[in-house]
Formats: C-alpha cells, sequence, structure tokens
C-alpha cells in the first residue's frame, strides 16, 4: 500500500512563486509514490476571512486551477475541500480537549501570523484554534508525510502532540504520527520581490504562478537590487539583491549567472540588464503554467466535476477512520445503539 500524503492550501488568492518552492513542486513529483490528498482549506480560510466567505469561494476554482496549472494530476492526487468533511469539524472538537489554551497561544505560526493582522474584535478562538484543525485534517486522512513550507513545521509538530495524546488516552495506534516532507533542496519559505521579507500575499511582494507577461515584467522591474548601486559603473552588491536571489532560485544557466554577478560587483552592469535576463528566466517557467491554466478555466464545470469527485473519495476515508475514532473513544453510538453500549 501506497503511503498516504496529506496537504493543503487556504484558498484565499491565487497561488505564488513561494507555494510553488515550498510545496507545489514536491507535490507534482510526489503524486506517483504516494496516495496524495491535496485540500482546499476552505474553513480555515473563514478563520480570518469570515466576513467574506465569498472570496474564499471565488478562490477555490483558483487554486484548483493553479494545480493544475503546475501538473498536479487529479487522477492522481486526491483534490477536495475542507468544509464538505464534517467529519473534520468533529475530530477537531475532541481534539480541544487535549491541547492547552496556553499551547495554542505559543505555536510559533500563529505568533506569526497574529503580528500581521489586526483583529479588530480581539482574536477570534476559532483563529487561535486553527492549528487543532490542521491537526484534525492531518490525522483524520492518515496523512504520514505533509509537503509544506518551512513556515508549517509547527503546525506538524502540534499534530504529532494530539496523536500522543489521543492514542495514549484512548489506548489506541488508529491516528498516525505525520512528517514534514521538506525537499534536500529546499530553500525555505522565499522571499518577496521587495527584499523585506518572504514572499506573501498579504505583503504584496510575490509573483503568482499566473501572472500575465506585461504584470511579470513590471514586477521585475521593481524588484529591490542594491540601493548603493546608482550608477552603471558603480560596484554593485549582490548580497540581499533580490534579483540574483532569484535569479539563484530559478535560473538553470549557473555560468552565466555567475559572470553576472561578477560584472555587476566590479560595475558596469546596469540593474536594467539583469532584469531584463531575470524576467527572460521567469518567463520560461511560468509561461507553460499560463497556458495550461488559459486552457483548462476554458471549462470551470469540468473543474467542480474533478473536484466533486475528489471530495467523495476524501469522504469515504474520512468515514472510515472516524468509525475507529468513535470506538476508541467509546462513544460509537454511531453503530447499532444497543450493540455500542453493550461492547464499547
Ligand atoms: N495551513 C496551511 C497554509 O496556510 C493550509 C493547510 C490547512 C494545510 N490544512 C492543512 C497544510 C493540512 C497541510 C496539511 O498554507
Amino acid at each position: 500500500m501506497k503511503k498516504r500524503i496529506l496537504t493543503g492550501d487556504r484558498p484565499t488568492g491565487k497561488l505564488h512563486l513561494g507555494h510553488y518552492c515550498g510545496s507545489l513542486q514536491h507535490r507534482v513529483r510526489l503524486q506517483d509514490e504516494y496516495d496524495q490528498f491535496v485540500m482546499l482549506a476552505d474553513v480555515q480560510a473563514l478563520t480570518d476571512n469570515f466576513k467574506t466567505p465569498e472570496v474564499v469561494r471565488q478562490n477555490i476554482l483558483e487554486v484548483a486551477l493553479d494545480y493544475l496549472a503546475v501538473g498536479i494530476d487529479f487522477s492522481k492526487s486526491t483534490v477536495f475541500i475542507q468544509s464538505m468533511i464534517p467529519e473534520l469539524f468533529e475530530l477537531t472538537v475532541y481534539f480541544l480537549n487535549l491541547v492547552s489554551m496556553g499551547r495554542l497561544q505559543q505555536n510559533p505560526t500563529v505568533k506569526t501570523e497574529l503580528e500581521s493582522k489586526s483583529f479588530k474584535h480581539g482574536i477570534p478562538a476559532g483563529f487561535m484554534c486553527y492549528p487543532v484543525s490542521q491537526a484534525a485534517d492531518i490525522t483524520l486522512f492518515l496523512g504520514e508525510l505533509v509537503p509544506v513550507g518551512e513556515d508549517q513545521h509547527p503546525m506538524i509538530e502540534q499534530t504529532n502532540e494530539l496523536v500522543k495524546r489521543f492514542n495514549t488516552i484512548y489506548k489506541t495506534d488508529v491516528l498516525k504520527k505525520a512528517k514534514a516532507l521538506t525537499d534536500e533542496n529546499d530553500f525555505g519559505r522565499i522571499q518577496g520581490i521587495d527584499g523585506k521579507g518572504k514572499m506573501s500575499k498579504s505583503m504584496n511582494n510575490f509573483i503568482s504562478l499566473s501572472e500575465d507577461t506585461d504584470t511579470l515584467r513590471k514586477k521585475v522591474r521593481k524588484m529591490f537590487t542594491d540601493p548603493g548601486h546608482l550608477n552603471i559603473e558603480d560596484p554593485g552588491k549582490v548580497e540581499g539583491n533580490m534579483v540574483f536571489y532569484f535569479l539563484d532560485l530559478f535560473g538553470k544557466d549557473k555560468a552565466t549567472i555567475e559572470a553576472m554577478k561578477e560584472h555587476y560587483k566590479r560595475g558596469g552592469l546596469a540593474d536594467s540588464v539583469c532584469k531584463e535576463y531575470l524576467f527572460e528566466v521567469l518567463e520560461e517557467m511560468i509561461a507553460p503554467f499560463r497556458e495550461r491554466r488559459a486552457l483548462y478555466a476554458q471549462d470551470p464545470a469540468a473543474i467542480l466535476l474533478l473536484l466533486d469527485q475528489g471530495t467523495k473519495r476524501a469522504q469515504e476515508v474520512a468515514k472510515e477512520t472516524m468509525y475507529k475514532i468513535r470506538r476508541a473513544m467509546k462513544i460509537n453510538y454511531n453503530e447499532p445503539l444497543v450493540q455500542a453500549i453493550a461492547k464499547p
């Protein structure tokens, strides 16, 4: 039997290069070897978008298109919608008994996110508890491997704490420990084009996987370089220069890039020349995504049908695990009542 992978994304916007490096490229590679489940985490997206559910709804299709564009094959990977799996909510509630408030407040990913968000009416409990809901996501599908970016590692740590507590308290081995799958070539979470921090939608420093040619060129031209490189003849800095950072990440012709770096450091190489080269490198990578995306976008109904099929498959797996979970917890009243109470 193939090992199960469980992974997912919040449908809050089109996916960007950060998603590609952190996880999408791995998922494409892994879908042959593993039984891969990919969740459109709309419930998690609602924890900070509860006032605009239509945004989440619309982005379900956008993210599905991004998946297809980069090569996630819906006949190999089970792609499904989180809110369509009620067992997830059930398991989340049981898990909430096994985690302390203090532990929730210590989750580093949540802490970082809270810094960049301003909740006007206090922090919603649903937001604080989303790591528990994510633990349910992973464990309900018996996900043993989770290909996600580095920022998600604390989530997996917290998931495993819950698995251990659950299995110990209820004397069972139904839940499986999960492992973050980070590639050896992984760069962690990649930087944004502004040179100020990680690439993210909220920082508006991203390059999306479906960027059109003009916008891509504009974004590359706006990229943070060396502010001290005022004249072409001046020696320039390569460290912290986002053009060279992205060339290192995505450029294939390493010799040319090294030569450009030397030239830039010596002086005499214009930012505009480096940027045009980077634009070409990125365009070569993104153009096939863009074309495939456009093709699939012509028939949204077909994609919704694929999602429906994936969701049905996910529902079956969810039911099966939940049956075992309820047994382990001795709350298996879903089995014929008499039988359940007579022999828990
Ligand atoms: N938290 C993930 C993100 O923000 C999305 C997600 C939800 C997820 N459930 C998951 C990722 C389960 C991996 C496994 O991108």
